[in-house]
C-alpha cells in the first residue's frame, strides 16, 4: 500500500486481506498500542524492519502478504518490490491518491471513532507529509522494472538493512 495518512491505506488492505486471502502487516496497529506513538524515536523503522522479514517468511511459506506501510518514498517502494522478487512472489503496488481537503476530514473522522489506532496530526503535519511524498509515476506502477538501488550501495538488500534495522532473513 502507498499513500499519505488518511488515504485509506489500512481501510483498502483489509479487504485485499479478506479478498485474497494475505496476511495483512499494519504497524500503526503496532506502534500505537506499544508506544502510543508512531514514530516512537525511530522504533518505527525497527518494527517495519521485523515485519518485513515476516512478510518474506510468509511469502516463501505461499501466503500472500499486504504491507499495510505508508512507503512515501521511491526507494522503499524498489527495495520492497526487490526483496518479494527474491522470495519468489509477485508484487503489486496499490497507490490511493488523496486530496488534502479529504484527507483532513477523514483524519479527524478517524480520531474521533477510533483514536486508539491513530495519532493526532495538524493541518501543519499534512503540509509537510504532502511536501515529502514522493508519489509513484505511471512507470513505476505499471512496470515490472526494478530501478537500481542509489549510488554507493551494493543492492536493495543492502539498502534496506541499512534503512529498517532489523530487517534480516529471519
Ligand atoms: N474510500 C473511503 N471513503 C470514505 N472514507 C474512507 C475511505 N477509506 C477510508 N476511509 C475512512 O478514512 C479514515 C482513514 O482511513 P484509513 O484506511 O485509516 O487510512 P490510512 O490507513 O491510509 O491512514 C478512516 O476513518 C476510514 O474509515
Ligand atoms: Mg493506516
Amino acid at each position: 500500500m502507498v499513500g499519505l495518512p488518511g488515504a485509506g491505506k489500512t481501510t483498502r488492505a483489509a479487504e485485499l486481506a479478506a479478498a485474497h486471502p494475505a496476511l495483512r502487516l499494519t504497524p500503526d496497529h503496532w506502534m500505537v498500542p506499544l508506544f502510543e506513538d508512531s514514530m516512537a524515536d525511530g522504533k518505527r523503522w525497527v518494527l517495519e524492519g521485523r515485519l518485513i522479514s515476516l512478510a518474506l517468511q510468509a511469502l516463501r511459506l505461499g501466503t500472500s502478504v499486504v504491507l499495510d506501510y505508508g512507503l512515501w518514498g521511491r526507494d522503499e517502494r524498489s527495495a520492497l518490490r526487490w526483496l518479494a522478487r527474491s522470495a519468489g512472489a509477485a508484487c503489486r503496488t496499490v497507490y490511493l491518491p488523496v486530496d488534502k481537503d479529504v484527507q483532513l476530514a477523514r483524519i479527524a473522522d478517524r480520531q474521533a471513532t477510533t483514536p486508539d489506532r491513530t495519532f493526532p496530526m495538524s493541518e501543519a503535519d499534512v503540509d509537510a507529509w504532502r511536501e515529502q511524498f514522493q508519489a509513484p509515476d505511471a512507470a513505476e506502477l505499471n512496470s515490472g522494472e526494478i530501478p537500481p538501488p542509489p549510488p554507493g550501495w551494493p543492492g536493495w538488500p543492502e539498502w534496506a538493512a541499512d534503512h529498517w534495522p532489523s530487517c534480516t532473513e529471519s
